[in-house]
Formats: structure tokens, C-alpha cells, sequence
């Protein structure tokens, strides 16, 4: 059938624009406003793709949650309607995070769109989200993000090809005739590519000598997908390829709101995993987000082992991993609030060690440059230059590989590294939906405090501990390879030890305000490492309560999720 585009006449809305990592929204917010997913999607393909679009590929999947299904359909049709020649779709619309990131690189296609709100909840109540990857696979840069903002505050019509009617839930070939034009939408099994790059990346025969069903040296594993998309590729990689049994894996089926949880992998909204870890059956545990880009492990009698530390261990033995042993490790890198434990890691291994803002899209650039092969951010994201986002099922076969190589516990490795390096204690204490004017009230305050030339030099006095405040500033990146500039990414004041206390709000919040409080404090006495870090940080934690008067001005006292 000979299908035709049109133009559809729409009114611009003042608030798309992208956060940390793509535009987040009440599900209701796309849903109950006319034309709000298409004004953002015929913006995306204008900054996103531009002038490739005509007779471009794109890659396209989501999480699996609620208002999916309805976006990608959505999406099929603005495609065929702007000149896109072919789409990558994941089967029932679904592909994580990771795997887009990857099959954007593969089929060397100009970009992908993600439909993900990745660790928030689903469901008619819940978020949903829109994210463009450009062609290297990783987040559009702020240029562009912030060009798709600027696109939608003047929108004024979209193209669509309403009659085009596609079947995402076959696998296979369907070709459409629009204005003259093929345009063809491939629907792909979601984890056959990525199962078959991991299998390159890593080596299974190595990990199965640990996890197989009746292994010599046999790790029970747990890995808790959440409901999440990652269901079918843990089924997959864990049980079909790797051997491990069945009761391995568990919550694998993908969930439009994800069981009613917050699909975020950390001791708050994975509390099932810990308690089952708690029992002491199990040598491993492992959980990711709705996405599938962030990862929780955990050890024995769910031993946890912080993202920060997570980053240095895999940074200290890449070189057991097929991949890096082909590509060399070329340099490491961590977000600013993550602890320092891999800097400590890298002045030991004389590798160069990047700190950038928060969001994985700053880690793009030198990855394209050949300088970073691994890094990782506090919140739960582990990854390497094998893509351009993190990786939960990467992180965990990482692992894997480190402990099938090394022969030792999860809690021996942490050991190890404290013994070497000594602990950076890491917390982070979030306030969220806060109200907005308070919380934008402290940051204010904070920002007005470290430009006081009295303030460095002062000391704040909490149980027995007095710090000295070194450095306090705004945190502000120049990206290394291409200058850019992006300022305002955290009020720090770093004490003369090196301890350090950050302010940020959160990026990636639908309503409200999302207070981050970032504490990080170093011990190298054997006898504190294995404290609990609350503890540990306790002081720290109340110098930054009282600076930044957080409880006064919000009205808060206690977070509501620590990690
Ligand atoms: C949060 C995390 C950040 C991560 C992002 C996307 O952003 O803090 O590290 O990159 O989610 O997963 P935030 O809400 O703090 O802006
Ligand atoms: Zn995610």
C-alpha cells in the first residue's frame, strides 16, 4: 500500500527539557497532553539526526514499560514520515539501554532512541522516558540536548504517516512505500547481538568453571532482574550459556511497571536480594535497573561491595578479561562525587584517571579518543569502551571473570584492596521530592558560602573529628578533547585529608527536587576497614547537614534512601 506523510499543526510546551540523561515525565504528562511525545520525538530527529536523516537508520527499543509500546508505534510513523529509511527495533519494543548503545555501533546506523525512565518507577502512575544516543552509541552531549529543548519551545508542526501500521511483535523484514520511498522496519531478537558480543568480550569457559550447574568450584549466584528488561538476557547469558540453574535467576520477566517496584539495584529497592543473600547460601548476588545500565553486587551474606569500590577492584584486574588483554587498558574514569578508590588504583598502575561530571554522556569523548577504556559513577553504573553506556550485565561478567580468575571471595578481593590502597569510605544520602524552593534556596546558600574567602582554612568540629576545609568551589569540567565547558555540577568542599562533602540536585527527578549529598572519607587504620560507613562518616555527614542548614530549609530529617 502506497502510504503518504502529513503534517500535523501542534503547540509548543516550555518543559521538555532533557535532564541527566534524557527527558523524564510522569507517564500522564505524555500521555494527557495532545502531541507532547511527538513534539519531543520530531525535535530529537531534528537536532538528534539533522541533515543524516534522510535515508538514515536508527536504533530504537526501551525497558519495557508502561507507555512503550504506544511511543515506539508512535515513533515507526514519525520515521517513515521524516525520510528515515530503516529502523532497528527490539522485539515488543524492547532492547536495553546497553544493548541500543551497542547496536547503534554494530549496524553503524546515525543513532538510537531509547524509551526508558531507567531506575524510576512504571506504570500508568509512574515515569516514562525519552533519550536520543547519537552514532557513537553514547547519550547526546548537551549541545544537542540542549538544541532539542530549544526546538520544542517553538515547534510549531510534526510529520507522520498515520495509516503506517507495523507489527513489532514478529521478528523479521517489513517494507512500507511512503512518498515514493522503502522504508523498512526490522525487528530483531533483543539479546541475540548482545549475547554474542559478550561471549567475544569475556571468556564463558573460564566463568562457567565457577557458576555452571555442577561446577568443581562451584559460586551459588542469585541475580535479581528485577522485572526489568535484562530478564531475557540474564535467562539467556546465565542459564542458557553459562549453566547455571535456573533458581539462579530470578524475577526475569519483564513488567510493565516492574512488579509494582522501584527497579533501582541498591540495599533500599533491592531489599529482597539482600535478605536472601543474608541467608549465606549464596557466594554472589547481582541486581540491575529497568534499563539494564546499572548493577548492585553484592558477596556473601550479602557483603556489599559500594559502586565506587566496585570500579577500583575491576580496574585492578582488567587484564584477566579477553578484551582488555587485546586492547590494553588505556585509562580509567569516575564521575566527581564517586569515591577516590580507583585514583589510587590508577597512580598504582601509572594509568591516566579522568574526573567528569555526573551522567555517562562526559565519558563518551574520551572513549572516542582512545584514553579511557573503564569507568564507573556512585550510582550503581559500571562500564567500558566495549559501548557507550554502562552495562549491569557487563559489571556482573566481569566479575565473574575476576573471581573465576583470582579464586577469591568477594569480601577476599575488597580485603585485598584496603590493605593495598586503604578504604574511601562512600555514602550518599538522597532527600526526595523535596519542595523546589527550598531545595533550590540551599543550593543558593552554597554557592553564595564557597566564594567567602573566610571559608577555606575554617574548621568544623563533629564527635571527635575537626576537618579543615582545603578547596570549595562549584564543580566545573573542561572536557579534554574538545573544550567544552559545563559548570554548575556540584558545590564541593574537600577537606585538607582529602574527605569530601558534595551537594548536587538530582537530573533526572519528575517532580520535585532530589537533594544528593555525597560524603566520602578515607581510613587507611586495618582496624576501621571493616566498619559500617555510616558510622565511619557520621561526622562528615553532620558538618554537612549544618552547612548547608539542609533539615532547617526543607523541613527533612532523615533521607529518604541511602546508599
Ligand atoms: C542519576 C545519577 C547519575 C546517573 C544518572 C542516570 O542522575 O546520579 O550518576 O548518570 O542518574 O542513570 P541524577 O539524578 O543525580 O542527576
Ligand atoms: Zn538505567
Amino acid at each position: 500500500m502506497a502510504l503518504t506523510a502529513q503534517k500535523v499543526g501542534t503547540k509548543p510546551y516550555d518543559d521538555q527539557k532533557p535532564g541527566t540523561s534524557g527527558l523524564r515525565k510522569a507517564v500522564k504528562v505524555y500521555q494527557n497532553q495532545p502531541n507532547y511525545t511527538e513534539n519531543f520525538i520530531q525535535a530529537t530527529l531534528i537536532a538528534g539526526v539533522g541533515d543524516r536523516l534522510k535515508g538514515s537508520t536508527l536504533v530504537v527499543g526501551g525497558d519495557g514499560r508502561f507507555y512503550g509500546k504506544e511511543a515506539t508505534e508512535l515513533i515507526i510513523r514519525m520515521c517513515a514520515a521524516n525520510g528515515v529509511s530503516k529502523l532497528l527495533i527490539g522485539q515488543n519494543g524492547l532492547l536495553s539501554t546497553p544493548a541500543v548503545s551497542y547496536l547503534i555501533r554494530k549496524y553503524q546506523t546515525q543513532g538510537g532512541i531509547i524509551l526508558t525512565a531507567s531506575h524510576n518507577p512504571g506504570g500508568p502512575d509512574g515515569d516514562f522516558g525519552i533519550k536520543f544516543n547519537t552514532p557513537n552509541g553514547g547519550p547526546a552531549p548537551e549541545a544537542i540536548t540542549n538544541r532539542i529543548f530549544e526546538i520544542t519551545k517553538s515547534i510549531s508542526e510534526y510529520l507522520t504517516c498515520p495509516a503506517l501500521q507495523a507489527d513489532i511483535s514478529t521478528i523479521g523484514t517489513q517494507t512500507f512505500q511512503v512518498d515514493g520511498a522503502t522504508f523498512t522496519v526490522e525487528i530483531l531478537d533483543s539479546v541475540a547481538d548482545y549475547v554474542t558480543y559478550m561471549k567475544e568480550i569475556f571468556n564463558f569457559e573460564s566463568i562457567k568453571t565457577i557458576v555452571a550447574e555442577g561446577a568443581v568450584t562451584p559460586l551459588k549466584i542469585l541475580i535479581n532482574a528485577m522485572h526489568g528488561v535484562t530478564g531475557p538476557y540474564v535467562r539467556r547469558i546465565f542459564v542458557d550459556e553459562l549453566g547455571a540453574p535456573e533458581s539462579s535467576i530470578i524475577n526475569c520477566v519483564p513488567l510493565q511497571d516492574f512488579g509494582g517496584h522501584h527497579p533501582d539495584p541498591n540495599l533500599t529497592y533491592a531489599a529482597d536480594l539482600v535478605k536472601e543473600l543474608k541467608k549465606g547460601q549464596h557466594g554472589f548476588g547481582a541486581a540491575f535497573d529497568g534499563d539494564g545500565d546499572r548493577n548492585m553486587i553484592l558477596g556473601h551474606n550479602a557483603f556489599f561491595v559500594t559502586p565506587c569500590d566496585s570500579l577500583a577492584i575491576l580496574a585492578q584486574n582488567l587484564d584477566c578479561i579477553p578484551y582488555f588483554q587485546k586492547t590494553g587498558v588505556k585509562g580509567y574514569a569516575r564521575s566527581m562525587p564517586t569515591s577516590g578508590a580507583v585514583d589510587r588504583v590508577a597512580k598504582s598502575t601509572g594509568k591516566e584517571c579522568f574526573e567528569v561530571p555526573t551522567g555517562w554522556k562526559f565519558f563518551g569523548n574520551l572513549m572516542d579518543a582512545g584514553r579511557l577504556s573503564l569507568c564507573g559513577e556512585e550510582s550503581f553504573g559500571t562500564g567500558s569502551d566495549h559501548i557507550r553506556e554502562k552495562d549491569g550485565v557487563w559489571a556482573v561478567l566481569a566479575w565473574l571473570s575476576v573471581l573465576a580468575h583470582t579464586n577469591k571471595s568477594v569480601e577476599e578481593l575488597l580485603m585485598d584492596h584496603w590493605n593495598k590502597f586503604g578504604r574511601n569510605f562512600f555514602t550518599r544520602h538522597d532527600f526526595e521530592n523535596v519542595d523546589t524552593a527550598p531545595a533550590n534556596e540551599m543550593m543558593a546558600n552554597l554557592n553564595a558560602l564557597i566564594v567567602d574567602p573566610a571559608l577555606v582554612g575554617k574548621q568544623y568540629s563533629s564527635g571527635d573529628k575537626t576537618y579543615t576545609v582545603a578547596v570549595a568551589d562549584n564543580f566545573s569540567y573542561t572536557d579534554p578533547i574538545d573544550n567544552s565547558v559545563t559548570k554548575g555540577q556540584g558545590v564541593r568542599l574537600i577537606m585538607s585529608d582529602d574527605s569530601r562533602v558534595i551537594f548536587r540536585l538530582s537530573g533526572t527527578g519528575s517532580s520535585g527536587a532530589t537533594i544528593r549529598l555525597y560524603i566520602e572519607g578515607y581510613e587507611s587504620d586495618p582496624a576501621k576497614y571493616g566498619l559500617d560507613s555510616q558510622v565511619v562518616l557520621k561526622p562528615l555527614i553532620d558538618i554537612a547537614l549544618q552547612v548547608s542548614q539542609l533539615q532547617e530549609l526543607t523541613g527533612r530529617t532523615a533521607p529518604t534512601v541511602i546508599t
